[in-house]
């Protein structure tokens, strides 16, 4: 949560900090601010509740001249989303300021040992108590040294952070910190940058500095950033990632929507994912980093994921179970951290499904998990993300940066990259000959295609979204794997659209939901020409003489469906119908934006949500 950007160079800083901000506003956007050292040796700045947008109008009139500076797009946890909670945050001589991403988890202490000791704290954040500490160590036993000064502060702190430091007595410099949250920095021949993702900076450096937890860097106007460890000691070979995808990836590109775009994405994402996994040895996953003996070994493997990766790990257990005849467990990361016992073998793998690679609950039980001696394998979408970096192997899901804060391209690509783990156990677990391994990959790569029919397929969503117009909940109904399609259909409908969505395994309804049905209550029943096909159709035709209006995914040719139902979104045949949530997802993400944009909603920025929940 929250968006952190630095600049210090030749160039003004204000421009790129408010476009740096817009790229970084899917981590938070309920305030934003920015501040600059002045020409005239003075901080300046501007900061407000509400999103980026606002900060830029507000900017237009305050003349911010300056060539270092920071910015901040703010999710908020303590303390409400108004200007004086927005960061940055200044000390009391207001010649420090300070953008933080993370929770201090003993700023009440902190706050109340400053108030003793006569610092007048102005906001109601867990952050504005860094400034402070800061203040103190410059003004006392640091001073001259802004890196030793934010060192001496950090050293006070509990819990996480990401940091940005800037300091009218030190002109041209930015002093950034790391613990727990992102952070990366970039040297270039314009200056020095900083950001808590490399969105922002993949338009100006072509590689970045990943910190690590416990580091400290120095950016200087001339460009120069230096790392130093916790003991103030420089490391000679910092952490450095290439930046693999140009800066257009993360603009719209004539779209209404990022997530117009990234649903349109999915193929392509696939067809990356996918390109060159089929070797004369079999599957290639050289990412797991184990052997043959070590996957054939495997009697256990846990997936832990939250949110949207949370759906896609029940449709790998299912992938996993049946292909590779192993038993799997899956769990919500909240759940998972707080349970007593939890069942592991000398052979358990875990997986981690987590798009950002950030967030703090699936993050905090891989390291459970690797606590209790398990290999951690990743799957995830952001280069160099902590899951990736925390885990025994990774698997790039390559989907790109997904910028709407409702997951779709990296929920397909995830999934497809869960069905190529899947059968690499299968192969190595001897349940598969050759000629079965490839004909489930050539399933697999026949998938784009398929989606590419389906978007093409938008105006039967456009037109099914105008039976949701006067709707106040929804229930989506569906058996086997496409009761999780269900339940992410759900999901998206309730996060962009703000209208209560359930979802139901389509047997289960006669057990308690079937209460809400009534004249006009819309159901969503996903019903593909599968083995559970004519025991969904049941639940439809009860869902029908309630007076629900139901509207159905269903594929093409089954007039049976279409004959019962209001309204059908139709997929084209998919010949194993374990991979038909892979394709019938994509009707209900679209349906999901339409309902949407009908009531007015921001699709990619819904209310009280971010991207990246780096908060447990
Ligand atoms: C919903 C959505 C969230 C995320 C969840 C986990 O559309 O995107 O539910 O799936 O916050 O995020 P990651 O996958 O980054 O761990």
């Amino acid at each position: 949560m929250c968006g952190i950007v630095g600049y210090t160079g030749r160039n003004q800083a204000v421009g790129y900090l408010l476009e740096g901000l817009k790229t970084l506003e899917y981590r938070g956007y309920d305030s934003a601010g920015v501040e600059v050292v002045g020409t005239d040796g003075e901080l300046h700045g501007v900061k407000c509740a509400g999103r980026v947008a606002t900060l830029v109008e507000r900017c237009e009139t305050a003349n911010l001249v300056g060539t270092a500076g920071i910015a901040h797009t703010r999710w908020a946890t303590h303390g409400a989303p108004t200007d004086k909670n927005s960061h940055p945050h200044r000390d009391c001589t207001g010649r420090i300021a300070i953008v933080h991403n993370g929770i201090i988890e003993n700023f009440r202490e902190l706050r109340s040992y400053l108030q003793r000791s006569g610092h007048t704290i102005v906001s109601d954040t867990d952050s504005e108590v860094i400034a402070h500490l800061i203040e103190d160590a410059w003004a006392g036993p640091c001073k001259g040294d802004l890196v030793r000064a934010v060192r001496h502060a950090c050293r006070r702190l509990e819990g996480s952070w990401a940091l940005a430091v800037v300091c009218a007595d030190a002109p041209g410099q930015i002093v950034c910190a790391r613990n727990g949250s992102p952070l990366v920095v970039a040297s270039t021949e314009d200056g020095a940058y900083a950001a808590s993702d490399v969105t922002p900076l993949a338009s100006v450096a072509s590689h970045v500095i990943q910190l690590e937890n416990g580091q400290f860097a120095r950016l200087e106007a001339s460009g120069a950033v230096e790392v130093f460890d916790e003991e103030g000691v420089p490391v000679a070979v910092p952490t450095t990632i290439d930046i693999d995808w140009d800066a257009s990836a993360a603009t719209l590109g004539g779209y209404a929507d990022f997530m117009a775009k990234e649903i349109a994405e999915q193929p392509e994402a696939i067809e990356r994912l996918l390109a060159g996994r089929m070797g004369e040895h079999g599957v290639f996953l050289d990412e797991l980093s184990l052997t043959k003996e070590e996957l054939a070994a495997i009697d256990r493997v846990y997936l832990i994921a939250c949110g949207t990766s949370y759906h896609v790990s029940l449709i790998a257990r299912t992938l996993i179970q049946t292909w590779a005849k192993v038993q799997v467990i899956c769990d919500y990361a909240s759940e998972f951290n707080y349970e007593q016992d939890v069942l592991v073998t000398p052979n358990t793998l875990c997986v981690v499904i987590t798009q950002s690679g950030e967030t703090a609950d699936t993050l905090t039980a891989a390291r459970r998990m690797r606590g209790m001696g398990c290999k951690v394998f990743a799957i995830t979408n952001v280069l160099g993300s902590t899951a990736a970096r925390e885990s025994d192997g990774t698997l790039y899901v390559q989907a790109g940066p997904e910028v709407c804060v409702a997951s779709t391209k990296a929920y397909t690509a995830q999934m497809v990259a869960s069905a190529l783990l899947a059968l690499r156990l299968a192969e190595a677990r001897g349940e598969m000959d050759r000629s079965e391994v490839e004909r489930h990959y050539r399933d697999l790569c026949a998938l784009p295609d398929l989606i590419r029919e389906v978007i093409s397929r938008a105006w039967q969503d456009k037109r099914a979204a105008a039976l949701f117009r006067r709707a106040h909940s929804a229930l989506f109904l569906g058996r086997g794997v496409n009761a999780t399609t269900a339940l992410e259909g759900a999901l998206k409908l309730k996060e962009i659209s703000y209208l209560h969505a359930e979802a139901y395994p389509a047997g289960e309804m006669k057990h308690g939901p079937i209460a809400l049905l009534e004249p006009g209550f819309p159901v969503v029943a996903i019903v593909p020409e599968d083995r559970v096909h004519d025991k969904t159709v049941s639940n439809i035709q009860e869902v029908i003489a309630r007076g629900a209006t139901c509207v159905a995914v269903a594929t093409d040719g089954d007039e049976a469906v279409a004959s019962l139902v209001e309204h059908v979104l139709w997929i084209p045949p998919v010949s194993d119908e374990l991979l038909v949530p892979i394709v019938a997802v994509v009707h209900l993400q679209m349906l999901a934006r339409y309902v949407a944009r009908a009531r007015g909603c921001d699709v990619d920025k819904p209310r009280n949500l971010a991207k990246s929940v780096t908060v447990e």
